[in-house]
Order: C-alpha cells, then structure tokens, then sequence
C-alpha cells in the first residue's frame, strides 16, 4: 500500500517536490530557484528547459533525501506559476522562445488594440477577466506574431501551447515519445480562452487571438488520473491532481464551502473566496476564475484579488539593492524603527493589478525626506503588501456582499511576525496561519490523493487542518484609517507612467 503523494510546485522564482503522508504532514521537500531573465524594462522570462531540470532535480532530491521510494507515492500532483506561457516543437519538445512569464507586460500594445473596441472589460462576461498582460491569451499571440516561422508551424499543428502546469505534465508523461497534453480549469480560466459556462476553449476567443485550437491541451479536471509518469525515476506513478498554485492553496486551505476564502504570500499576494458552483462577476475590479473541480462533480468557481508583486519586493532589496543577504533580514531591519517615517512603497512593477489593472503604472515610493533610513524603506515594503492586500478586501467584501470575520494566510511571509500583525492591524480582522503553511503543494497532493483514493473526500481533507497562530487588530480605528488614505493616494502617483 502506498503511504505517501508528492507535489511539484512549479513557483515563480523556484520548484519544490513535497511528499506528504495521510494527514497532510511534510515528509520530505527539496527545492531548487531557477534564473529570472529580464531582457527589457517590463519584460520577464524563464527558460522552460531549465524548469524542467529543476523539476526533475527536486523529484530526485526529495526522494533521496527522505528514503521514500516511488512506490511508495500513490499519485503525483502537479501545481504552478499560473499564465506563464510556453510554446514548444511537439516533435522535438523544444520551446521556440523563452517562457513569458506572466509578470510580463510586453502584451500592452496587443491589450490596448483589443480594447479600442469595446474596452478593458468586453471579454469579462465570457472569461471572467479584464484585458491586461497577466494573462495567457495576448502573450501566445505575441510568440506566433512575433517569433519568426510560428505561425507557419502553428498552423501546421505541429506546435504546443501550455502553461507550465502543461510543460511538466508532458514531460512527465514522455514528452515527444507520448506525453499528454492536458491542462485544468483553475489553469485553462487564467488564459482569456477558456468559456466560463462551457469549460471549453472559446472559439471566438480564439478567433480574436488569432490562435488555433490544435495546440492547446484538453481541459480537464484538477483531480483526475491524465496519465503516467515515464521518467524522473517516477515511472508507472498517476499524475492525477493540477491546480494553478493559487487555486491549489485554496484547496489545501479547504476552503470548500462558498464564503470560504485564504491569501498567499508569494511573489504576488492572491486572495481568492470560494463562490460556489456559479460564476460571480465581479464590479470591483476581482476576476472570475475557476476554484477547482474534482473528477466529475461540478466546478466550483471563485473571486480573485491578485497582487502581482509582495514578496518580489522583499527580493528586490536584496537582489537589486543589497539591503539585505537574505529575505527573512528584512523583519529584523523593518524593526530598527517604529514606523515607516512617512513613506509610502508603492511596487508597480509589473503595472497594477487588482483593483486597478493598470499596466501603464510603474513603481514609486513617495514622502520621502531626509529623516528616512534603510529601516523606514523596509518597513515600508512590508507594509506595502498589508496595504495591497487591505485593498483586495475591501473590494471583495464589496462584490460579495458580506465582510470577511478572518483570513487564512499561507506562503513564505506569513512567518514575518511583523508584517502579520500589521497585516491584521491594517485589515482590522484576525489573521490565522495553518500548521501547514505550503498550503499550495499540499492543495495538488489533496487533488491527486482524490483521484486515486488516498483520501475518500474532501470532508476527510478538513480534519487535516490545524491552527497554527492568529493575530488580532491591535491598532485603533483613526490610525488605521489614516494610514489607509495615505496609501491610496500615494498609488495614485503610479498611474499613467508609460507613454
Ligand atoms: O498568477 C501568478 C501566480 O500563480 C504566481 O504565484 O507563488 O509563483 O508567486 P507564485
């Protein structure tokens, strides 16, 4: 009898392989950063080939780092960076072009021409999102306009598009010599192709995008058996479980009930509230997305409020700046000084994202003086993201009609004491970490133990969650409200910066 699922997390700056037992603990995780290529202001990318050898890498390691045998793994699942886009050779495997990542805003021109007639929001109703470079669609478009003889090939069939939840499955699964080519609705909704009633790729959709069907996966659950891994000393185990790493944490948060909802404190924050078995469209700037499905019950969709740079900031001091050697410093400088001196750090890198979806903004930090130090700026990036994040509230409890009493939080920061409880200050809720705070990779290994039995339901998923900590408001309403304003107009300042 198989004792354990793994997980690959795909993530934005690293890959992960977890293997976990039947109450949902860790038993063994490794995990491996890969290069983030910046080749203009704007514009990022990953080398899908190298995704891969991590992906493999990080399998070997946890497996030998553990004792665990392949056997012993009763399914794989597989969770992901969402929208970053690969186009490869079926023949070969071989990218034609380095993945766009979905940070990347390269896509504007093609965004703004599509929205001359009849704006940001025409596709909303279809495919729950807003013309913006964070999805998937505009940047297929931008390869086969852009990369020499790929439209040729595309229309030939002989070319592949996926998001890297489809990348590692098919290599997974053999690659060239028969890998499937399959994606998820939680993967499939972030794309702008993908019809919210039907499930089904959107033939106008792909019509306006100028993409042709045959090289996209088939859509499937997030919790079903889409094959078997070849390779990766991995052979003969299902891969049977793949969620957007979001979607993946909402799950391993089991958040199953509509009113349910967690935030992820990654590279971007995202917030997402389980709304049920009904798409809800949003008038406050959150997107429509697919939470999951399971098998085949019906999709359960959710409201999204996504923050595309938190945790990058942290990495931006210490990678551009040098500020700090590493990430976890950044609490101890944050507490040289008792407040952010007056400074607002508004990080805009990537544009703006949720409430605004403004990619013509670009960051700012605004009230400096000469009184600001190295502490003031730290603090303030922190709170840059408790702010993001109050913002994405707000708007959600505004959609949904009803205020959030707590938030489950999960990711890297959530073990930045500082930042949560000025998190919860800010919010004016508490704040509850989980005992297991890789929610995202447990979500995938939860989907894929669905698919082969490991567990019998989700309800059985529930008894695995636990309490770790919960911080309470402890700032009075006036302050937090101040602060708050100087916030919101510090983000004005952001807007319009690219011609
Ligand atoms: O939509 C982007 C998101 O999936 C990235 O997540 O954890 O890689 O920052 P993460």
């Amino acid at each position: 009898m198989a004792k354990y699922v793994g997980a690959v997390d795909q993530g934005t700056t690293s890959t992960r392989f977890m293997i976990f037992d039947h109450s949902g603990k860790v038993i063994g995780v490794d995990q491996k950063e890969h290069e983030q290529i910046y080749p203009k202001p704007g514009w990022v990318e990953h080398d899908p080939m190298e995704i891969w050898e991590r992906t493999q890498e990080v399998i070997a390691g946890a497996l030998k780092k553990t004792g665990v045998m392949a056997s012993d793994l009763a399914a794989v699942g597989v969770t992901n960076q969402r929208e970053t886009t690969v186009v490869w050779e079926k023949a070969t495997g071989k990218p034609i072009h380095n993945a766009i990542v979905w940070q990347d805003t390269r896509t504007d021109q093609i965004c703004n021409e599509l929205a001359k007639d009849g704006g940001q929001d025409r596709f909303r109703e279809k495919v729950g999102l807003p013309l913006a470079t964070y999805f998937s669609g505009p940047k297929v478009k931008w390869m086969l306009d852009n990369v020499p003889g790929a439209r040729e090939k595309a229309d030939k069939g002989e070319l592949m598009f996926g998001n890297i939840d489809t990348w590692v499955i098919w290599n997974l699964t053999g690659g060239p010599k028969g890998g499937v080519h399959v994606t998820d609705v939680s993967n499939a909704s972030r794309t702008m192709l993908m019809n919210l009633e039907t499930l089904d790729w959107d033939p106008d959709m792909l019509k306006v995008m100028g993409i042709p069907r045959s090289m996209l996966p088939a859509i499937k659950a997030s919790s079903e058996v889409y094959g078997k891994c070849m390779n990766s000393g991995l052979d003969g185990i299902p891969v049977a479980g793949d969620l957007g790493d979001q979607q993946a944490a909402l799950f391993g948060q089991t958040c199953y009930d509509p009113g349910e909802a967690k935030n992820t404190y990654g590279t971007g924050c995202f917030m997402l509230l389980n709304t049920g078995t009904k798409p809800i469209q949003s008038k406050n700037g959150l997107l429509t997305t697919l939470g999951y499905k399971i098998g085949d019950q019906p999709a359960v969709y959710a409201l999204e409020g996504s923050i595309a740079i938190t945790g990058a900031l942290v990495q931006w001091l210490r990678d551009n700046l040098k500020m700090i050697k590493k990430s976890p410093e950044i609490e101890d400088l944050a507490k040289t000084v008792d407040d952010s001196g007056g400074i607002y750090f508004v990080p805009a890198f990537s544009g703006l994202f949720a409430p605004y979806w403004k990619s013509d903004a670009r960051g700012a930090i605004v009230g400096l003086t000469r009184y600001v130090n190295a502490g003031h700026i730290a603090r303030a990036v922190l709170e840059a993201t408790a702010y993001q994040t109050r913002e994405v509230l707000d708007a959600m409890n505004k959609d949904s009609g009803v205020a959030l009493k707590a938030l489950k939080v999960d990711g890297g920061m959530v073990f930045n004491e500082l930042l949560m409880q000025f998190q919860s200050d800010i919010l004016g809720v508490p704040v509850i970490r989980p005992t297991v705070a890789e929610t995202t990779a447990l979500g995938a290994a939860y989907a894929a133990g669905l698919a082969v039995g490991f567990w019998a339901k989700v309800d059985d998923l529930r008894a695995n969650w636990g309490k770790d900590k919960e911080w309470k408001p402890a700032m009075d309403e006036a302050k937090r409200e101040k602060i708050y304003k100087g916030w919101k107009k510090a983000v004005t300042r952001t807007f319009d910066w690219v011609e």
